[in-house]
């Protein structure tokens, strides 16, 4: 990478690499929302990875609330959980299985969720170690979910903010239905970024 390293980019990998040099981290300890490890396509595979509904070879079968590891085992690790809440399709049609973790029908489910994995993570973390927590603010039902803000308060007293990155998108798929009609009436701006926080365990 050249030149200053900056904290608004459109492209995840920069982000992460960027991440990963200034907190000297050459190799993720741990991701514990694993996916199908999109995130370490061209970058070093994390030392151990979880998921609650593991898709891949190797990924164990663990939630993020509660880790099969030793207090302080980790100096990184990684949480990228589901952001959007009412996913309705994926437990209404098609496999419930494979959808059935990747959204949160409350705010108060994806709460609960967070807040409980930054309690574990802090376990799991000697000080001095990051967890990076990729996150999306929602606006649902005309109310704005800052989820970053809260998570700088849910994070609390473990942790603190060492970096805050913007993840921008290009272009977002058109709202699901009478995209006309959502436009005249919209009161929010669609949100077309994403965070990655970078937090420091005290
Ligand atoms: C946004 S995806 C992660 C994508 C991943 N970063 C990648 O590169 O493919 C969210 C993942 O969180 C997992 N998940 C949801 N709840 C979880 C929990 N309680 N513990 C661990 N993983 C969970 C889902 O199964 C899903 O794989």
């Amino acid at each position: 990478m050249s030149g200053q390293i900056k904290s608004v980019s459109d492209d995840q990998k920069y982000i992460i690499k960027s991440i990963m040099q200034l907190c000297g981290v050459d190799r993720f300890d741990a991701d514990v929302t694993y996916g199908n490890g999109v995130f370490w396509k061209d970058l070093p595979e994390p030392k151990y990875a979880f998921d609650i509904d593991p898709q891949m070879t190797g990924v164990v079968q663990a939630s993020s609330v509660q880790l099969p590891v030793a207090d302080a085992a980790f100096r990184s690790m990684m949480f990228d959980p589901p952001f959007l809440t009412y996913i309705k399709s994926g437990r209404e049609h098609g496999s419930i299985m494979g959808k059935r973790f990747s959204g949160y029908w409350t705010y108060a489910e994806l709460e609960n969720h967070y807040r409980a994995t930054l309690k574990e993570s802090a376990r799991c973390l000697r000080k001095g170690g990051v967890l990076v927590v990729k996150c999306q603010d929602i606006i649902h039902n005309h109310t704005m979910h800052p989820t970053h803000i809260n998570i700088a308060q849910w994070m609390q007293p473990w942790f603190r903010l060492k970096d805050l990155f913007v993840l921008t998108v290009k272009h977002r798929l058109p709202m699901p239905s009478k995209e006309g009609e959502a436009a005249r009436k919209q009161k929010h701006a669609r949100v077309y970024h994403s965070y990655f926080m970078v937090l420091e365990k005290l």
